[in-house]
């Protein structure tokens, strides 16, 4: 079985998801249930993973939270279709993968105020400094997170390198429009494989601690 097209469409509101279709004829997995339309109104919390790579996390989040509608972007088409063959296999319904930008995918694709949960785990840092444009966290990243949360959203970041755990932190810091509610370190790399992304699990074993941060958009900004 191999995913042939995962062209995009528009279903509601502004807010574009993937449809895959699967490539042996037999299987199609499409959009067609309610949870798949999504009004910004409406009382369906729409989490996003940007980079979700392999799906791990999304295949847990969406168990644990299965009223909520999961949206994992993934820049790379092996990844792309990895997590979505996971969720063909366990049977996850409110999970959607997209192959795309993540910064040009949010900022194009999904409207206002309309997320109530990003995770970002691992972002690629591009340590190089004439590399630093590509990193994520650039203002233009913070305008449309800010744009497309909604008050009183939470970002969860989560970083292996603590140069980079600092820039994104003061970047957060010193914006009025999100507030710092939690940081901190993990370092036990023997927790449970499930509670963890595929990642975080070689970081932790090779670098002996990962940064964690969570954020709040403004409510009155
Ligand atoms: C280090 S891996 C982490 C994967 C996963 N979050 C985890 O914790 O196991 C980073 C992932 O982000 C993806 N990625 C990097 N930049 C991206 C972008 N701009 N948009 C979408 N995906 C991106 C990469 O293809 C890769 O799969």
């Amino acid at each position: 079985m191999r995913i042939v097209d995962c062209g995009l469409r528009i279903v509601d509101c502004g807010l574009w998801i993937a449809d895959f279709r699967l490539g042996n004829g037999i299987r199609t997995v499409t959009f067609n249930s309610q949870s798949a339309i999504h009004n910004p109104k409406s009382e369906i919390p729409v989490e996003i993973e940007v980079g979700c790579g392999n799906g791990r996390y999304l295949r847990r989040a969406a168990g644990e939270r299965p009223g909520h509608l999961f949206i994992g972007i993934e820049r790379s088409l092996s990844y792309a279709r990895k997590a979505q063959e996971r969720m063909v296999k366990y049977g996850v319904g409110n999970v959607r993968i997209v192959r795309a930008d993540a910064s040009c995918f949010l900022a194009e694709r999904i409207a206002p105020e309309s997320v109530h949960t990003l995770h970002v785990y691992f972002t690629d840092p591009w340590p190089k400094n004439r590399h630093a444009k590509r990193r994520l966290f650039q203002t233009p990243f913070f305008e449309t997170i800010h744009r497309i949360l909604r008050p009183g959203g939470q970002v969860f970041i989560k970083v292996d390198l603590y140069w980079y755990f600092e820039e994104i932190f003061c970047r957060f810091e010193q914006s009025p429009w999100f507030t710092v509610a939690a940081c901190g370190m993990e370092t036990d790399p023997d927790r449970d494989l499930c509670e963890i992304t595929g990642f975080e699990h070689k970081a932790l074993v090779k670098k002996g601690a990962v940064f964690t941060l969570v954020v709040e958009r403004s409510a009155e900004c």
